[in-house]
């Protein structure tokens, strides 16, 4: 009896082992997989906190739709070997480089500056280079604009033709006696359609100049777009950061003068071939951009 009673403990006893060996079992086959888990979080917030380096998408290189037609795009080459930020838009870093320096000046009928203005850089130009008949005071430009004509002038002579300066800087004391001149002889509504009034010419910013060529007598005429110095800076000066500021086929309704195929202004390289290419005219082209001044 007493053996019975035994027996039956111990087996008693063994069922409860084996129940408590599984429930162990269990319990640890739940730790390790909860510690899974855990771990497998942890990586994965870790992994999330590490930079991807550059977004392939980025890097893909450039088809140019982001550049010079796209104000938003990046306009990156996308192909810089460090997989570093992408290269600046060549365009948009002459612009930011005009903007800052003054060269997109805007000066028209609805933007003016004071009587005193005077651009700190202005630089005499070769007589050379110069129409002698016109007063030496106006054979100025702004350093920058007064190398590139130089080096424009230069090319053009060349290529075999002969072009020179009539007026390029001009004072608001020296436009406001031409424009005065001009509307004594024409009237006011005539002078006004070819003639700045005093603080909205661009002769007075130093980064524009009238040009002309002896097969039109150095005259400032129509004339002159169609001769073959004329028709050389229409072709060439925008390499020279140049661009015609009154063409025809856009003059008056939207610059407020009739065509002046001998009024140059000086805006930089990349801007001045975005803006002949694109025949705009920089009213327009500072639209584009969302240029305010
Ligand atoms: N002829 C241009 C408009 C000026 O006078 O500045
Ligand atoms: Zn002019």
């Amino acid at each position: 009896m007493r053996t019975e009673k035994k027996k039956t403990r111990i087996r008693v006893n063994g069922k409860r082992l084996a129940v408590s060996i599984l429930v162990l079992l269990l319990a640890v086959s739940a730790v390790i997989f909860v510690a899974t888990r855990i771990g497998d979080a942890i990586r994965e917030k870790r992994d999330a906190n590490v930079p991807d380096g550059p977004d392939p998408a980025v890097n893909e290189p450039s088809n140019g739709t982001g550049s010079e037609t796209n104000p938003g795009g990046n306009g990156g080459t996308g192909n810089d070997p460090n997989g570093g930020t992408a290269a600046p838009d060549p365009a948009e870093t002459a612009r930011t480089y005009a903007l800052e320096n003054g060269v997109l000046m805007l000066l028209n009928k609805d933007h003016s500056v004071d009587e005193a203005y005077k651009a700190a850089d202005l630089v005499s130009l070769d007589e050379a280079i110069c129409c002698s008949d016109r007063p030496a005071e106006t054979h100025f430009l702004r350093a920058e604009a007064a190398e590139a004509f130089a080096k424009m002038i230069a090319a053009a002579k060349a290529d075999g033709f002969e072009i020179k300066a009539t007026t390029a800087y001009r004072s608001y004391g020296y436009q406001n006696a031409l424009y005065t001149n001009y509307v004594a002889k024409y009237g006011q509504e005539e002078a006004d359609r070819f003639s700045a009034k005093p603080g909205t010419s661009e002769h007075q910013s130093g980064l524009a100049s009238d040009i002309s060529a002896a097969s039109v007598d150095w005259a400032l005429t129509n004339k002159f777009g169609d001769t073959k110095e004329g028709k050389w800076i229409a072709a060439h000066c925008a390499e020279y950061g140049f661009i015609l500021r009154y063409p025809k086929e856009k003059s008056e309704e939207r610059t407020g003068y009739i065509y002046e195929p001998w009024h140059v202004r000086y805006v930089t390289v990349p801007v001045a071939q975005e803006i002949m290419n694109d025949k705009l005219v920089l009213e327009e082209y500072l639209e584009k951009y969302h240029i305010t001044q």
